[in-house]
C-alpha cells in the first residue's frame, strides 16, 4: 500500500491541466452496449475506476481498449452475458450504469446491488423504478437486480429522491428509453453537466434526447444507436479541487482546460471567501488575497453546490478568520473526513447533517487516514497548508478519480511524494 507524504507551507503557482471527467466517462463508456460498431472516446482520464469498468466491459462482451494516443475504443462483440456481478459491482458503484443499456438492447439485465458505501446511504431504487416504468419486470435474486423485459416502452416518469434528483438514475432511464418504443418525460431529471455530456453522446449515435440539462428530459426512441467518436467533457471536480488548493496556499495558478461555466456555485462561494476567480485564455485562472472570509455552504444537487467538494471546501474553511458552516444536504452522513481534520487541529463540530467550523490560525501536519475519494482530496489539500510533515494513508481512494494528482500538484511548487508503506 502507498501513501502521501506531504510537507505543507509552499505557496502553488503555474498551470494545472485538468482531465477529463471521471464521472462523464462511466456512463458514456457503459452506454456503448446499446451501440452498433465502434465508439472512439477521447480525453478519457486514466483511473482505478475506469480501468474496473473496462473489465466489467470485457465481462459484458465489450472490447474497451485505448490506441497508442490515449484514446478509447469500445465494440461490441458478443451479447449474450447480462450478468454484472458483485465481485465487480462491489469495486465500484458506477458501474450500475450498465443496467439500463443491458435492459434495453439485451432486454435482460443482472446487477450486483452495490452494497455499503463510505458515504452513506446509496440506494437504486429510482434506477428500478424508472427502468420498470418503460415496462421492465423487477425481480430480487441473492443480492442482484434482476430486470427483464420483452420491449421496452416510452413513458412519463417522475425520478425525484428524498434528496433530489439522482445522477446515475437519470442517466440509466435515459440510456434505456433510446431505444425504448415511443415518447419519454424524465421529469426531475438531473441536470449534471456530465448527463449532458452523455445525452450529447447518445445523440451522435443517432438518439432523440432533448432537454438535458434541465429537470425535464424528452426522449424519443429509435431504433438502431451507431457508435461515433466523442470527446468527454473537463472534470469539474478536479478543477475545484485546485481551485481551493490555490486558495488555501494563497496561490496562483491556471487550470487549462477547466470550464467556469460548469462551476458557478462553486466560484460564487469563493468569491465569498475572497478568492479571486476568472475565465482565463485556456481555462480558469484562481488567485487568492492573503485572509479568507468565512461563509456558508450547502451542498445540492447541480447546479447548486457539488457534494463532491464539500470535503474539499471544509478543509479550506478550516483556516477562514472566523465560523463557517457547511449543510451536506445530498449525501447528509458524508463527514468520514471531520474526525482527520480535527486530527490536524481544525475546529469542527458536526450536528446531523451541519459541521460548525471555526477558524484555526494554522493546522499541523499528522498521519491521518483516507476513507474515501473526495474526503482524501481534502486530506492533500490540508496537508499542503500544514504545519510539518501529513501522511495520508490509503491513496487508492485518491487513485479512483484524480490522475497523478501528486504529479500535478508538485509541477507548481508542492512538496508532496508518494511513498510505499
Ligand atoms: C453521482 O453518484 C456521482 N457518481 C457521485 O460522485 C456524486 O456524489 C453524486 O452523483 C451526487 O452528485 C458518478 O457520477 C459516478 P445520486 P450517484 O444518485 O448517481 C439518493 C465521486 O466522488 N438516491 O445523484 O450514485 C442518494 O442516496 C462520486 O465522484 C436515492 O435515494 O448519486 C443520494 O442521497 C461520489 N435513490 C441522492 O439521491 C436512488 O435510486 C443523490 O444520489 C438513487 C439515489
Amino acid at each position: 500500500m502507498q501513501h502521501f507524504e506531504i510537507v505543507g507551507g509552499n505557496r502553488l503557482k503555474g498551470t494545472i491541466p485538468i482531465s477529463g471527467s471521471k464521472n462523464a466517462a462511466l456512463p458514456i463508456m457503459a452506454a456503448s452496449i446499446l451501440v452498433e460498431g465502434e465508439t472512439v472516446l477521447h480525453n478519457v482520464p486514466d483511473l482505478a475506476d475506469v480501468r474496473q469498468l473496462q473489465i466489467l466491459l470485457g465481462r459484458l462482451g465489450v472490447k474497451a481498449e485505448r490506441d497508442e494516443s490515449g484514446a478509447m475504443h469500445l465494440r461490441v462483440e458478443d451479447e449474450m452475458n447480462t450478468h454484472a456481478e458483485y465481485e465487480l459491482v462491489s469495486k465500484m458503484r458506477a458501474s450500475v450504469c450498465v443496467m439500463g443499456p443491458l435492459l434495453a438492447k439485451r432486454k435482460r439485465a443482472q446487477v450486483s446491488m452495490p452494497g455499503g458505501c463510505a458515504i452513506g446511504d446509496r440506494p437504486i431504487d429510482l434506477h428500478v423504478q424508472g427502468l420498470q416504468a418503460l415496462g421492465a419486470d423487477f425481480e430480487f435474486v441473492n443480492g442482484d437486480v434482476l430486470l427483464r423485459v420483452k420491449k421496452l416502452a416510452g413513458a412519463d416518469i417522475f425520478l425525484g429522491g428524498p434528496f433530489g434528483a439522482s445522477v446515475t438514475a437519470t442517466a440509466n432511464v435515459m440510456m434505456a428509453a433510446s431505444l425504448a418504443a415511443g415518447h419519454t418525460i424524465i421529469e426531475s431529471a438531473a441536470c449534471e453537466p456530465e448527463v449532458v455530456d452523455l445525452a450529447n453522446y447518445l445523440n451522435a449515435c443517432g438518439a432523440q434526447i432533448t432537454g438535458q440539462g434541465t429537470p425535464q428530459i424528452a426522449v424519443e426512441g429509435v431504433e438502431t444507436l451507431t457508435g461515433t467518436e466523442h470527446r468527454v467533457i473537463p472534470d469539474r471536480i478536479e478543477a475545484g479541487t485546485f481551485m481551493i488548493s490555490a486558495a488555501l496556499t494563497n496561490g496562483d495558478l491556471e487550470l487549462e482546460g477547466g470550464r467556469i461555466e460548469h462551476l458557478r456555485a462553486v466560484v460564487d462561494r469563493l468569491r465569498q471567501v475572497g478568492v479571486i476567480v476568472e475565465r482565463a485564455e485556456k481555462g480558469i485562472a484562481v488567485s487568492s488575497a492573503r485572509r479568507l472570509e468565512p461563509v456558508q455552504i450547502t451542498t445540492q444537487p447541480y447546479p447548486g453546490f457539488p457534494t463532491d467538494l464539500q470535503a474539499q471546501a471544509m478543509a479550506l474553511l478550516c483556516l477562514a478568520d472566523g465560523n463557517s458552516m457547511i449543510t451536506e444536504k445530498v449525501f447528509p452522513d458524508r463527514f468520514l473526513h471531520v474526525g482527520e481534520l480535527n486530527r490536524m487541529g481544525a475546529h469542527l463540530r458536526k450536528a446531523g447533517p451541519t459541521v460548525m467550523i471555526e477558524g484555526v490560525k494554522k493546522l499541523v501536519g499528522a498521519p491521518v487516514m483516507a476513507s474515501d475519494l473526495r474526503a482524501s482530496a481534502a486530506l492533500i489539500l490540508a496537508g499542503l497548508i500544514a504545519k510539518g510533515t501529513t501522511r495520508v494513508h490509503r491513496v487508492y481512494h485518491i487513485d479512483r478519480g484524480y490522475e497523478a494528482i501528486e504529479r500535478k500538484l508538485a509541477g507548481v511548487g508542492a512538496n508532496i511524494r508518494r511513498r510505499d508503506d
